[in-house]
């Protein structure tokens, strides 16, 4: 059995604005996927996952290919038999502690987690890029037009100030750096939130600019300040990409309710994190407020929990 490892992400500043090649700081967190798979003699796809329930594919693409659910990890599993030339099939166990539509990159690290296994059992020999590769076939089916940030953060761990098709950038961040996470419940569906910022870009051209402009600057303001420690600076920053994203449309009361409570339990700093609509706020607290800020979240009715910045990317053993 083939086993890999990936985590999910939290973006600091930079989401939507990286989706028109502004930059993005990201970071890996504690939080992690895990896909097991083998190879079987049936031509099928097999998948066993411990969120989404069970279901089998053909390897040739098919309807019951339609819609989200299990189909982007067929699409993985379909692209990584085609590339060995196998026959045979795939049986994809799937298991993730990360919350799904929560923008906290569960289907990046699932996807990479399954592409990393699928190469390691058909002794594909992929190099970390192509199985960012393989793992996009499945994001492109997930979302509209994929950064990619989440899939290089899966991969690589730690923190990155990503920019579409740009070298990637290795950003610096205190050492056993916690963040507070806080869930509205709502989920939502990246590919909408993605979806009505282009509407903006049409409707109101300058509304639009600026905000990419701020949330540009915002983003590289924040990784100079993470690299220093300056911890007040960073929260500052949050806040101020929480007001740019809600100019774009993507908060909403439920969001700006957990912001405003995290605020009010003495956090440095909070936003919305991923594509917005409902999803999750980080917040940035002084070293062992975590609990203090945790507590004023579910005060306002958000699921509050603590993850720390996470170095280990992708891992991948078999037994
Ligand atoms: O799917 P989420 O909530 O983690 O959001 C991803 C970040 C976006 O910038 C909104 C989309 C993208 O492809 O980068």
């Amino acid at each position: 059995m083939y086993h890999s490892s990936a985590p999910g992400k939290v973006i600091l500043s930079g989401e939507h604005s990286v989706v028109y090649g502004h930059p993005c700081l990201v970071t890996a967190i504690s939080l992690r996927s895990l896909a097991s798979v083998e190879v079987i003699p049936e031509g099928i796809i097999e998948i066993i996952s411990d969120k989404l329930g069970s279901q089998i594919f053909n390897t040739v693409e098919g309807p019951s290919d339609e819609g989200q659910g299990l189909a982007p990890i067929a699409s993985v599993a379909r692209s990584a038999l085609e590339g060995a030339d196998a026959k045979n099939g795939l049986r994809i166990r799937i298991e993730s502690e990360i919350p799904l539509g929560a923008g906290l990159g569960s289907s990046a690290s699932v996807l990479v987690a399954v592409a990393s296994a699928c190469s390691n059992a058909l002794s594909l020999k992929l190099t970390p890029g192509d199985i960012a590769e393989l793992a996009s076939v499945g994001e492109r089916r997930a979302h509209l037009k994929p950064s990619g940030v989440d899939v290089n953060i899966a991969l690589r761990g730690g923190a990155i100030l990503f920019r579409r098709g740009g070298p990637l950038e290795r950003a610096e961040y205190p050492k056993g750096m916690k963040l507070v996470l806080g869930s509205s419940g709502s989920p939502r569906r990246t590919a909408d939130m993605v979806k009505r910022v282009a509407d903006l870009a049409e409707s109101s051209r300058d509304l639009f600019s600026l905000s990419m402009r701020a949330i540009s600057g915002i983003t590289t303001r924040m990784s100079a300040a993470l690299a220093e420690s300056d911890m007040a600076s960073v929260g500052s920053l949050m806040l101020l990409n929480h007001l740019a994203l809600s100019l774009l449309g993507v908060s909403s009361e439920s969001l700006d309710k957990l912001v405003n409570s995290a605020i009010s339990g003495n956090a440095l700093g909070a936003k919305l994190t991923g594509a917005g609509g409902g999803g999750c706020i980080v917040a940035i607290t002084p070293p062992g407020d975590e609990q203090d800020v945790s507590q004023w979240i579910e005060g306002a009715g958000g699921v509050p929990f603590v993850v720390s910045v996470s170095a280990e990317g992708m891992r991948s053993w078999s037994d």
